[in-house]
């Protein structure tokens, strides 16, 4: 079973900074998310959030920031690090890929507040060799799966289930199929075995989010679920 940093290794280090990612590495992460946003002057960023509520008590919105503006922001302030910046995309993967074997990208472009950020992305990837085989694209948002398959017919995809309930489940696979996802993640509430094996057997790898405890961990590995998202890299060494 994969065990995915998820916004690195954010149980201990300020979420999807710098910081994060480097301590994930250096817990032995192979494996990462994060999420994917877009600046007003077009630079790809790594953040939750579309606002900076929560990781700097600020409200403004990507959306609405130049780089250098959202740049001066520290949303760092936990765990004792004193100050961490919203990274680029490209710090990240550079800091990352060497070691990484699997990427996650969640895009978060609900209602397509970002227009041209499916193009971005996809670009990003492919100016780099050997990302590609490496990559997967998620996203809550289905607009967003769509416009990456139209963009690319080979890219993989992971179909993120949002407030999914098993009676859900069979016309979600109908939709991540039509897609043409490879993946399936799930939320930790509704990964019971009926519904891993459901998804397994419709031909997806099923990943979960997010498992913090080690006991849920371990169930997750014993009804063979593909991967699980984690705050806690080391979560089956604790
Ligand atoms: O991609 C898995 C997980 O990160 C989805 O939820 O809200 O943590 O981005 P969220
Ligand atoms: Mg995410």
């Amino acid at each position: 079973m994969k065990i995915i940093s998820h916004r690195g290794a954010s149980g201990y280090a300020p979420e999807n900074t710098i910081s994060a990612f480097e301590l994930a590495l250096k817990m032995g992460s192979k494996a990462f998310e994060f999420d994917v946003h877009m600046t007003k002057d077009k630079k790809l960023v790594v953040h939750h959030d579309y606002d900076l509520a929560l990781t700097a008590g600020n409200h403004a919105k990507i959306a609405d920031l130049d780089y250098a503006a959202l740049k001066k922001i520290n949303v760092g302030n936990k765990f004792g690090f004193p100050v961490e910046r919203v990274p680029l995309l490209e710090e990240v993967v550079n800091l990352i890929s060497p070691k990484a074997e699997w990427i996650n990208f969640e895009l978060k472009n609900d209602l397509n507040v970002y227009p041209g950020l499916e193009e971005a992305v996809i670009s990003f990837v492919r100016q780099r060799p050997g990302l590609s085989e490496k990559a997967l694209f998620s996203s809550f948002d289905y607009g967003t799966l769509k416009r990456l398959r139209a963009l690319d017919k080979l890219i993989k995809l992971g179909y993120l289930g949002h407030r999914l309930a098993t009676l859900l489940l069979l016309p979600a696979i109908v939709r991540a199929k039509a897609v043409g996802a490879v993946n399936f993640h799930i939320s930790l509430r509704i990964a019971v075995a009926l519904n891993v094996s459901l998804l397994r057997k419709a031909g997806f790898s099923v990943c979960v989010y997010t498992v913090n405890k080690k006991t849920d961990a371990l169930r997750m590995q014993k009804i063979g679920v593909d991967g699980i998202f984690s705050n806690y890299p080391d979560i089956l060494q604790k």
